[in-house]
This record gives C-alpha cells, sequence and structure tokens, in this order.
C-alpha cells in the first residue's frame, strides 16, 4: 500500500509505522513524508529512513484549499492516489473537501482519546482534568469535520485521578503506536468496509 504521512511534531507514531513496516509486520510503503512545520521532528525521523519529505507551510497559502491543492499535488507526485491512504499522524490541520474528494475514504487519523469525547488539540489534558476514569486513542476515517469520521478501532486505558495530561498522554501514546498501525494493515488488506458510521472488518483471507 503506497501511503503519504502528514505530520506536524514529534512523529512518534510515524516511526511506529516506519518500525512495523521494517519489520515485515506491516504491507505498506512511505512514499512521502508532508509536515506543515519546517521543524518538525517527524521530518528528521523520516530523513533518517531514507523517507521523501516535504515541508509545505500553510501560511504560504491565502486558503484552506489552496494549502490542500498543495498537498495533494505533492502526494500524487510521490506516487500515492486514490488507490493508496493518506496517514495524519499529529498533523494539527482541518483538510477539506478538496483533500478528502482526492482519497476518498482513504484518510485516516489518531486521536488521543475515546472519540466523541474529548475532541481537538488537547485529548489528554481534557481527560485528565475532566475526572473520566478510562480514556484512550481512536483511529477513524476523516471526513470533513475534526475527529469525526467512521471510527475504525479504539483501545482503552484506565486513568489515575489527578494525573494530568502528560502521564495519561504518554500511556495513550503507547497504544497509538499499536492500533495506528494494525488499522493500516486492515486498509491494506483491504478488509475495512465503511458504511454510513459503522466500520467493518471483514475477515482475513486465508
Ligand atoms: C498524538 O497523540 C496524536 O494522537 C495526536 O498528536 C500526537 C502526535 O504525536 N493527534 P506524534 O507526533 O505521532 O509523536
Amino acid at each position: 500500500l503506497p501511503i503519504a504521512v502528514l505530520v506536524s511534531g514529534s512523529g512518534s507514531n510515524l516511526q511506529s509505522i516506519i518500525d512495523r513496516i521494517e519489520d515485515g509486520a506491516l504491507d505498506a510503503e512511505i512514499k512521502l513524508v508532508v509536515s506543515n512545520k519546517s521543524d518538525a521532528y517527524g521530518l528528521e525521523r523520516a530523513r533518517k529512513h531514507g523517507i521523501a519529505t516535504k515541508v509545505l507551510l500553510h501560511t504560504d497559502y491565502d486558503s484552506r484549499e489552496a494549502f490542500d491543492t498543495a498537498m495533494v499535488q505533492a502526494i500524487n507526485e510521490a506516487g500515492v492516489d486514490k488507490d493508496g491512504a493518506v496517514v495524519m499522524a499529529g498533523f494539527m490541520r482541518i483538510v477539506t473537501s478538496v483533500f478528502l474528494g482526492a482519497f476518498v475514504n482513504r484518510v485516516i487519523n489518531i486521536h488521543p482519546a475515546l472519540l466523541p469525547s474529548f475532541t481537538g488539540v488537547c485529548g489528554q489534558g481534557d481527560a485528565a482534568d475532566y475526572g473520566v476514569k478510562i480514556s484512550g486513542a481512536t483511529v477513524h476515517f476523516v471526513d470533513e469535520q475534526m475527529d469525526h469520521g467512521p471510527i475504525i478501532i479504539q483501545a482503552a486505558v484506565p486513568c489515575q485521578p489527578g494525573e494530568g495530561g502528560d502521564a495519561l498522554g504518554s500511556r495513550i501514546l503507547k497504544l497509538e503506536h499499536r492500533i495506528f498501525p494494525q488499522s493500516l494493515q486492515w486498509l491494506a488488506d483491504g478488509r475495512l468496509e465503511i458504511d454510513g458510521r459503522f466500520v467493518r472488518l471483514k475477515p482475513a483471507d486465508t
């Protein structure tokens, strides 16, 4: 499965995908890593593994659509089209129909909370501060609303009273590193069937 990975920061989820590809557990090829931040450590991780990178600054474009058009073009040129997939791994931008139309049902995101709770940029901290007893991570298909599309998989962790977003977040991150590559492998195997809000996991070919 040819994929592009979009990052804005540390890229530890990108690293988990690279690692699973390198150890043979994930049948995908990262054709391009795109960042909207020139100093994202995710870019460095990609370079260390000989993966092509591109920085596209959203501030260079006057609309979300213009930025998305540039991203689609870069991703297509790298060899990922509607039969590939785009992975948002800590990518802190909302994409528009311009982007989603180029990769219909092929864009996935990970969110560090159990959706639909605690959407937005601080899912871990918001859950910790709310005092929930369980939080976790959600991998979902991306639609035009933030942290909203059909859910592929969720994983849960118990929360400790008063532990704060950082401690909770680091435990959630460990789950993310398991379920994100897993979701991608399901996509690569053609096992994910979207039916409205529902994502069905079809049986593996034997
Ligand atoms: C992760 O917690 C992810 O769920 C969220 O942003 C964080 C990115 O971490 N959307 P990393 O860049 O993959 O290390």
